[in-house]
């Protein structure tokens, strides 16, 4: 182990419950296999960084169903369009790597983004209808980017499982796709929605907002709450359920709604139950989402 660990990173915190961390796709691929050979089943849990209570949540649930959780942090330059947030993208490799440890986590994927994507390499993964409307539209080149990420990180860690958060509905779809038709075998585990107290999804991303727009925010999931309300008496006409859906969004000045419907969870069509949306609470650019045949507890 000690010849593996000096090949493949540094360790973080003591010997003997120390955590692997890991900056080379054949280093961890190699560590994987060792585990896979010593019989341990192996969760991913891929990350941007920036924990908060939302990953940590999806942590917990992989280490609750193996016996090695491996957690990726990557800023993924690929999926963020001109003039998105990847330069300010909040990073704290420090704090991540500490509530790590704390989580028990195994092992850290941390590649550099020269290690992902050298200059000559232009190979991508294009998922296809899931992909297009919605986030896709708004986000053009978006799901391409997360596509290609996830597929790296899948032949690097070779887990048995991967967890995403149900806060990113559409990317849920697009990887439950992308691991159907490539035939990747790994089995994709979706874990709920963890809100702040008025109901706000947690998110890396809130941390831009400024006191005003914070409380701004909560008319994002007032909305989706409404229409939960209204579905759970009886409403089933899309036209009136979107219009309760967006109503606290619209009628909230530093807010501007991109988009609201409620469509099919798999195929991102209408029409469905699950209600997302994205808004602007300010300059920052919110998703959330909920399925309306569920009562709305955040
Ligand atoms: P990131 O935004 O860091 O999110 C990592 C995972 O945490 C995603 O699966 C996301 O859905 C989940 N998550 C975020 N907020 C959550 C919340 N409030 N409750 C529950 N889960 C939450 O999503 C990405 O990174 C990237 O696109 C990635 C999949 C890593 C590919 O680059």
């Amino acid at each position: 182990m000690d010849r593996l660990r000096q090949r493949t990173g540094k360790r973080f915190g003591t010997a003997d419950d120390g955590l692997l961390v890991i900056e080379q796709p054949g280093a961890m691929l190699e560590a994987s296999r060792r585990w896979r050979r010593d019989g341990k089943t192996i969760g991913l849990v891929p990350t941007m960084g920036a924990l908060h209570a939302g990953h940590l949540s999806l942590v917990e649930l992989a280490r609750r169903e193996n016996e090695v959780v491996v957690v990726s942090i990557f800023v993924n330059p690929i999926q963020f369009g001109p003039g998105e947030d990847f330069a300010r993208y909040p990073r704290d490799p420090g704090r991540d790597a500490r509530l790590l440890h704390e989580a028990e986590v195994d092992a850290i994927y941390e590649p550099s983004a020269g290690v992902m994507y050298p200059p000559d390499a232009g190979t991508r993964v294009h998922v296809g209808d899931v992909a297009e409307p919605l986030e896709g539209k708004a986000r053009p080149g978006h799901f391409e980017g997360v596509a290609t990420v996830v597929m790296k990180l899948f032949a690097a860690v070779e887990p048995d499982r991967a967890y995403f958060g149900q806060k990113d509905a559409q990317q849920v779809a697009v990887v439950k796709r992308l691991t159907r038709d490539l035939d990747l075998g790994v089995e994709i585990r979706v874990g709920p929605i963890v809100r702040e107290p008025d109901g706000l999804a947690l998110s890396s991303r809130n941390v831009y907002l400024d006191p005003a727009e914070r409380k701004a925010a909560a008319s994002l999931s007032a909305g989706l709450r409404g229409a939960a309300d209204a579905y759970a008496a009886g409403e089933r006409d899309p036209n009136e359920l979107r219009r309760v859906l967006s109503a606290p969004m619209n009628s909230e000045p530093l807010v501007r709604l991109e988009y609201a419907e409620v469509v099919d969870p798999a195929t991102f069509q209408k029409p469905g139950t699950l209600a997302v949306l994205a808004a602007r609470v300010g300059k920052t650019r919110l998703i959330d989402n909920h399925d309306l045949r569920l009562p709305f507890l955040g």
